[in-house]
């Protein structure tokens, strides 16, 4: 459900007539985008993925290693975080997934000393196959088992294109090798086998998950009042439209606190461009009411907050205290504490005048989170459509790692001369 403190008092500030307004322009939105999806069209493909994971396909692929201790992800943006978002949600020991994305010699020297290796699978991710920080911690990983006395290649399942360098190590080692799906980018590939390997080991309900990834796409349609993606897409947009720059993600969640991350990366890469796009910001509630929550209340009014929680929680008691200052505790659980925090968070907004979006999910279930994630995957291709935007390219990511690679190779090339070139006041 998508429920929104809004109005014209609001600053930024929008009304159910300027949503009723943007409705045409959503209904000509979706007839591109579901034209899109019908042609398998790059970008717009990625909607299709509930209907086109083959969750026994994966299944099969992590046969050799489903009874690993760990999983060690070796991947980054797009090949990282759907993944770690699904298990952080969804898996009852989170913490047997670790990811190394960044390429930090201390973290993973760390990262790689705390995990017993010969327990330990690896799942290496590149749809590219070519990307700087993946391929040189997959050397120090491959480097470390071999050090180690530990044969990787019976552990290691790869995620990746036809070509490259992963592909051809597959070939040579006869690694199992799932497919990265056509047409879609990294940061929308979390329902697919780029986000599901992990998952499938920790004994996830991937089936679960797609399913509710489905029934979100079912319900897509031409307006943005009968589907919560579209809605929370539009309302985000019209909220753009009128100043608010920031859109700071705060879940009331421990399990949900990666899916803020993931949320960032689908959001500013997709939507930066031609000189808009929002700035996502990501919050925990209640944590961050504590910190944060001030900036959202009385600082500039150029940000929205969207908060997230599920319906159901566990039942924890908050035990009975002989002290007459906490009787407010009485009979409460820390399920009712967490609500009211996020109850008065909404409020606080409100009647402060700056918006707050609501998503709530019936459960914090595979089928919630499958729904979830596809939601907001289709408000980030609305919104890009709405903007007219390039939403499915990411030039600016890709200049990064031209640089980088030119950098270590000391090839000379346009990205090389630029970092050569530029301005320093160190
Ligand atoms: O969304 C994207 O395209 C990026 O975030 C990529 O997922 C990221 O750069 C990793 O790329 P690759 O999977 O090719 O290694």
């Amino acid at each position: 459900d998508i429920g929104a403190a809004l109005g014209d008092e609001a600053d930024p500030g929008v009304d159910e007539d300027d949503l009723e307004e943007l409705d045409e322009q959503v209904a000509a939105a979706h007839e591109t985008i579901a034209a899109g999806r019908e042609n398998g069209e790059f970008g717009y493909a990625a909607l299709n993925l509930p209907e086109e994971t083959d969750p026994t396909r994966i299944r099969e692929a992590v046969e050799p290693v489903e009874d690993a201790a760990y999983v060690l992800t070796v991947g980054i943006g797009g090949s990282a975080l759907g993944a770690k978002t699904v298990t952080a949600a969804l898996a009852d020991e989170p913490d047997r997934h670790v990811i190394l994305d960044n390429v930090d010699p201390e973290h993973i020297e760390r990262t790689l000393e705390g995990l017993p290796l010969e327990d330990t699978a690896i799942n290496v991710v590149s749809k590219s196959g070519t990307t700087a920080e993946t391929l040189a911690n997959f050397l120090v990983v491959r480097a470390a088992y071999e050090d180690a006395g530990v044969d990787w290649t019976e552990l290691t399942v790869v995620t990746t294109g036809e070509s490259g360098p992963l592909a051809e190590l597959v070939e040579e080692h006869d690694l199992p090798r799932l497919p990265v799906p056509d047409g879609v980018p990294g940061r929308f590939a979390a329902l697919s086998s780029v986000g599901l390997v992990p998952p499938a080991i920790l004994g996830v309900d991937i089936e679960g998950l797609l399913e509710g990834a489905s029934a979100a796409a079912d319900g897509l349609g031409p307006s943005l009042f009968d589907s919560p993606g579209y809605a929370y897409g539009a309302v985000c947009y019209a909220l753009e439209e009128e100043g608010a720059a920031v859109n700071a993600v705060m879940p009331y969640a421990e399990r949900l606190e990666y899916f803020a991350e993931w949320f960032a990366q689908l959001w500013a890469e997709s939507l930066g461009k031609e000189g808009r796009g929002q700035t996502p910001a990501r919050a925990l509630g209640a944590t961050d009411q504590h910190s944060q929550l001030q900036l959202y209340r009385a600082g500039p009014a150029d940000k929205m907050v969207t908060v997230v929680r599920p319906q159901e929680r566990a039942d924890v008691q908050i035990p009975e205290s002989e002290h007459d200052s906490l009787s407010y505790f009485a009979g409460a659980d820390l399920g009712q504490l967490l609500d009211a925090e996020y109850d008065a968070t909404v409020a606080s907004l409100a009647e402060a005048g700056r918006p707050a979006v609501e998503i709530e999910l019936d459960d914090l279930d595979a089928e919630g989170v499958g729904e979830l994630l596809y939601a907001m995957e289709a408000a980030t291709v609305l919104v890009g459509e709405l903007a007219d935007i390039e939403t499915f390219t990411q030039p600016a990511v890709e200049w990064g790692k031209r640089a980088a690679r030119g950098l270590l190779s000391g090839e000379e090339t346009e990205e090389t001369r630029t970092v050569a070139e530029r301005p320093s006041y160190r």
